[in-house]
C-alpha cells in the first residue's frame, strides 16, 4: 500500500520504517531541515538498536522517500498516519495538539473523500473528534478518521512496531477498518498479533491509560520504598515476592529514581489536565500523587549525598548515567539529569558520564560537567551515583574508579552490592538497607 507518515521523530520515524520494512510505500513528510537530510542520507537522528540497519535497508529497497512538504505523490496514499509530537504545554499540564491541527491543514488539500487519516500520536481523549471537525471544514467532505496508539518502547522500538503485543485501532466506520487491517496485515497474518476494534474515544483512552498505569506501578514500588527506608525491609525482595502473583506481575516494579521520558511524566499530567476539563478531575488525581512520588525518589538521593558528605559545596560527585533509560540517548524528562542538577544546585561539582547521550548534556543542563573517560571523570570523587544502568556501568570493576572517596549510591538497584562493598565501597541504594 502507498502511505504517507506525517511528524518523523521517534515514533513517525520507527513507524515510518517499519511500514517499510512490512513492504508498504512510504512517504515521510518531516519539516525539520536537519533531521530530514539525516533521514534521506540514511542516518538515524537518534540512537535505536536495529532501527539504523532497517534505515538504510528500506532506502535501498527504494521502499521509502522523505520530504519537507506533501505534492502530488500523497494523493495517490490511501493511508495517512499522523505521528507528530504532542508536547507538554509549557507552564501548564495539558499536552500540546497543536502540532496535529497543523499537519491536517497542510494534508486535507492532497485527500479525496477515500483517504483515510489515522492519528497515532498519544492525545488527551477527545482530541480526534475536534480534530475530524477540523478536517471535514478544511476537505468540504466527510472524512475518514481513525486512531490507532502506539505502544513501542524506546531501545525495542523496531521489534515492538514489527511485533507488537497488539494492534488497537479506533474506527466509526467499516471502510477504515478495512483499510488498517490491509495495512497490518504483514504483521497479523504471520504473528497472530490480537487486534482490537474500538471506537475512536477508547482507542485515545487506551494509550493514556497504559501509561498511566505503568506509571503507577513504578511510584507504587518507590512509595513502598519510602517505607521500606524507615523500617529496615529490602523493596528489591519486596517487588520480587509480591510480583510473583502474577495477578501483579514482576515487570516495571524496579525502585529507584522513577520514570522520566518524552512519554510517562507527560501522559499523566496531560490525562490528569483532560480529566479536568471533563469535570472528573478526582478521578485520576492519584496522578498527581505518583508524580510527587515519583519527584520525591530524585530528591531523595541529595538526601543520602548530604546526610553521607555533610554540606555539598564544591565537593566533586559523579553521576554515571544521562539517559532516561539505558540504550537510548534521550534526556528528556531524565531522572539523572534531575538528580545531578539538584546536586548541582546544592553546591556540588558535578561531573556526568554516559555511553551514549553526553553530547546534548550541555544544551540541557549547562551546569554539568560531561567527561567522557569513565576514569577521568572519576578522579577525585567523593561520591559517585548511579543514576541510569547502563549495562557498562553494572559491569564496571569496582577498583578501576579513581574516587577520592569509595561512596556510591545506587539509584536503580542495579549494582552487585557484594562485588561493591568487598572492594571497600560504602554503598548506599534507594529502598534498601543494604550499606554497612
Ligand atoms: C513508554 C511505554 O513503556 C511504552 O509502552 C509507550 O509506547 C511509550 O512510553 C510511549 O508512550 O511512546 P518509554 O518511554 O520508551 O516507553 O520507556 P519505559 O521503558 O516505559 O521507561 C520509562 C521510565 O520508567 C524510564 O525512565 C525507566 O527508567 C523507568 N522505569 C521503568 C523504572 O523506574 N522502573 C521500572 O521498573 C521500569
Amino acid at each position: 500500500m502507498k502511505i504517507t507518515v506525517i511528524g518523523l521523530g521517534y515514533l513517525g520515524a520507527t513507524h515510518a520504517v517499519a511500514m517499510a520494512e512490512l513492504g508498504h510505500q512510504v512517504i515521510g513528510i518531516e519539516p525539520n531541515k536537519q533531521r530530514l537530510e539525516s533521514l534521506a542520507s540514511g542516518e538515524l537522528p537518534f540512537h535505536e538498536p536495529g532501527l539504523d540497519k532497517a534505515l538504510v535497508d528500506v532506502i535501498e529497497k527504494q521502499r521509502i522517500v522523505f520530504k519537507a512538504d506533501h505534492d502530488e505523490e500523497s494523493r495517490e496514499a490511501e493511508l495517512h498516519f499522523l505521528c507528530v509530537g504532542t508536547p507538554q504545554k509549557p507552564g501548564s499540564n495539558e499536552a500540546d495538539t497543536s502540532y496535529l491541527f497543523s499537519a491536517v491543514e497542510a494534508l486535507a488539500p492532497y485527500l479525496d473523500p477515500q483517504s483515510v487519516v489515522v492519528g497515532k500520536s498519544t492525545v488527551p481523549v477527545g482530541t480526534a473528534s475536534e480534530l475530524k471537525q477540523h478536517l471535514d471544514s478544511l476537505t468540504g467532505f466527510d472524512s475518514y478518521l481513525a486512531w490507532n496508539p502506539e505502544f513501542l518502547r524506546e531501545g525495542t522500538a523496531l521489534e515492538d512496531s514489527l511485533r507488537p503485543d497488539r494492534i488497537v485501532i479506533g474506527v466509526d466506520n467499516e471502510h477504515s477498518e478495512n483499510a488498517l487491517r490491509d495495512v497490518y496485515k504483514p504483521i497479523t497474518d504471520v504473528e497472530q498479533t490480537p487486534f482490537l476494534v474500538t471506537d475512536i474515544a477508547t482507542s485515545e483512552l487506551v494509550k493514556v491509560a497504559a501509561n498511566s498505569f505503568l506509571a503507577t506501578k513504578i511510584s507504587f514500588i518507590n512509595a513502598m520504598a519510602e517505607i521500606a527506608e524507615v523500617s529496615g525491609a529490602d523493596t528489591v525482595k519486596l517487588a520480587e515476592a509480591i510480583g510473583m502473583d502474577d495477578r501483579i506481575g514482576k515487570l516495571f516494579l524496579r525502585n529507584g529514581i522513577g520514570f522520566g521520558g518524552g512519554c510517562l511524566p507527560k501522559d499523566i499530567r496531560g490525562f490528569m489536565a483532560r480529566a479536568e476539563q471533563l469535570g472528573v478531575g478526582s478521578a485520576v488525581s492519584f496522578l498527581g500523587e505518583m508524580d510527587q512520588i515519583n519527584q520525591r525518589r530524585r530528591a531523595r538521593v541529595i538526601d543520602i549525598a548530604k546526610s553521607q558528605l555533610g554540606d555539598l559545596t564544591d565537593k566533586k560527585v559523579l553521576v554515571l548515567g544521562a539517559a532516561f533509560k539505558p540504550d537510548s540517548d534521550d534526556l528528556r524528562d531524565s531522572p539523572a539529569i534531575a538528580v545531578a542538577n539538584q546536586l548541582a544546585l546544592s553546591g556540588a561539582n558535578v561531573v556526568i558520564h554516559d555511553p551514549m547521550a553526553l553530547e546534548r548534556v550541555p544544551e540541557v543542563a549547562p551546569n554539568l560537567t560531561p567527561e567522557k573517560d569513565l576514569v577521568t571523570a572519576s578522579e577525585g570523587a567523593e561520591a559517585v551515583v548511579l543514576a541510569t544502568e547502563w549495562r557498562e556501568y553494572k559491569q564496571l570493576d569496582p577498583n578501576t574508579l579513581k574516587v577520592s572517596k569509595k561512596l556510591i549510591i545506587d539509584g536503580r538497584n542495579a549494582l552487585d552490592v557484594e562485588n561493591w562493598q568487598s572492594a571497600g565501597w560504602k554503598l548506599v541504594a534507594l529502598g534498601r538497607n543494604v550499606h554497612q
